[in-house]
């Protein structure tokens, strides 16, 4: 039985702060860590095919469209649809953006295996390896860390999972699929042109270790061979269905099909997408090439979708949206293992009928604020700029207007100092005076310098997902990692949902 301890919404303990006995995740760590820099030119210049792609056009749709094509060669079914059996009674992991190969995502690994025991299987939502899903990156960054899950994983891309075009993706979770063969030369000085003459492409000699590698998850229990990037398992009374939305978050005209077909029906569906639909505060319903959108999908009530979770965001948050009489959960759970997102610059939640009082996220906003606060204190070398736990919880309850996520300590006072630090790190997401001055957190700079609030120690606020299934329900449960050792023996529950499916049945 698994014990829970405190969470970040009991104490500051619970959410990591103070001094606890760091966790034993460095054991489990290669002797070697590349350490991934996400201000490094060499990394920016090596994931640059997703700034490529919006200038000069998007080949994704065409290049997912070939892989496909020749996963249905290798007799792979045109639905896509795959089935496991389970008990009555099953359960699955999710984890989201994982791939960092870092502290990060080993800090987590303890807890997600010890909240994973007796799991089915565990799908990773999205960037399953950064920082461009090389081959070679894949035995540190996926088949080490998970090398004692003892179940299959599945899996769905994320934009950096298709830097070099899907082709490790496509060996390592789709039956060792070869590349494919170079497209056809683009007429010369046309928008494709330039785009393959700047285009990033694998390194020659990019997998030689991957046989080696694939070593690490060699039990049979842990064999897994999908359909392709895009798919759908039927597993109990579940349909989950993965999509692909590639470099730009969007689905192609073929997918888009595909999407609308295994969508049809009244089994009860959960969407796993790396581009969440419902995020910070905003609905983004995800475009589908000559029509539509991935939510329009999602609402249709004949389609009986009950949940929808994306990675991209490297946080847990959820909304419960009420569709025509029914909620449909949307989570995003981007939180496996890369570096933190901001929830402290996420606004006053009010999207799509739902509010503060139903809202949740993690880690909670004041210790994001103040995880932030603390980093640029030690980058600017300022300590008056970094904030306690306690400061950081109080001005963003002020700030918002809410309830607190947790009771700040006692005696906390909010000061100009701290009223000043929070507008300068963007929280509540609310233009004020201070705004043009805000340090850089959040939308257009969140791709380029939220990646540098990469930390090495305690508190990391990683995060994954328990998904128990029966005939009546699926209970969802967002479990947290600290990087500390007391989160590691009980990882604390910081979200619970059960979603009844007697309506949809
Ligand atoms: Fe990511």
């Amino acid at each position: 039985m698994l014990r829970v301890s405190d969470s970040s919404r009991d104490t500051a303990q619970g959410a990591g702060w103070g001094s606890a006995e760091p966790g034993a995740y460095k054991q489990l760590m290669p002797p070697h860590v590349r350490k991934v820099s996400w201000l490094d030119p060499r990394t920016l210049w090596a994931a640059r095919n997703g700034v490529l792609a919006s200038w000069f056009g998007d080949p994704t749709g065409r290049t997912r469209g070939r892989w496909v094509a020749r996963r249905q060669a290798a007799g792979v079914p045109a639905d896509k649809v795959f089935r496991r059996e389970v008990p009555d009674r099953f359960s699955f992991m999710v984890i989201g953006d994982t791939g960092e190969g870092g502290d990060s995502q080993y800090a987590a690994v303890p807890g997600f295996l010890k909240t994973g025991r007796g799991t089915e299987f565990a799908v990773i939502t999205s960037d399953v390896i950064y920082p461009v899903g090389s081959a070679d990156d894949y035995g540190n960054n996926f088949f080490r860390p998970y090398r004692d899950y003892p179940a299959p994983i599945y899996a769905i891309p994320g934009n950096h999972d298709w830097y070099e075009g899907l082709g490790a993706f496509m060996r390592v979770f789709c039956g060792d699929t070869p590349p494919l063969a170079p497209a056809p030369r683009p007429r010369p000085l046309g928008r494709a042109w330039w785009r393959a003459l700047l285009w990033h492409r694998p390194h020659p000699k990019d997998g030689q270790h991957l046989d080696e590698a694939r070593k690490l998850r060699s039990a049979p229990g842990q064999q897994a061979e999908q359909p392709g990037p895009y798919w759908a398992l039927d597993a109990g009374p579940v349909r989950l269905v993965g999509i692909d939305t590639g470099l730009l978050g969007t689905l192609d005209a073929e997918q888009g099909a595909w999407l609308r077909e295994v969508s049809a029906g009244p089994r009860p569906k959960i969407l796993l997408t790396g581009s969440p639909l419902y995020v910070d505060g905003e609905h983004h319903p995800c475009p589908i090439d000559g029509g539509g959108t991935v939510d329009d999908i999602v609402r249709d009530p004949e389609h009986h979708y009950v949940a929808a979770i994306g990675g991209d965001i490297h946080n847990y948050q959820r909304y419960p949206v009420q569709v025509d009489g029914r909620t449909i959960q949307y989570v995003v759970s981007g939180g496996g293992g890369a570096f933190m997102h901001a929830t402290h610059t996420i606004p006053r939640v009010s999207v799509g009928g739902v509010t503060e009082r139903d809202f949740r996220c993690y880690p909670l906003r004041g210790d994001s604020l103040a995880f932030y606060s603390r980093l640029y204190a030690r980058r600017l070398r300022l300590p008056r700029v970094g904030l306690s736990e306690s400061e950081a919880t109080a001005v963003i309850a002020e700030r918002l207007g809410v309830e607190p996520g947790r009771a700040p300590g006692p005696g906390t006072r909010v000061t100009r100092r701290t009223r000043l630090v929070a507008s300068l790190l963007g929280a509540g997401g609310r233009p004020d005076r201070t705004s043009r001055f805000r340090l850089p957190v959040r939308k257009t700079y969140t791709q380029l310098f939220s990646p540098s609030s990469v930390t090495y120690t305690p508190p990391f606020f990683k995060s994954f997902l328990r998904l128990d299934v029966s005939a009546r329900e699926i209970r969802v449960r967002c479990f947290a990692a600290t990087g500390n050792r007391p989160q590691e023996l009980d990882p604390p529950l910081e979200d619970e949902v059960v979603i009844p499916l007697e309506r949809a049945l």
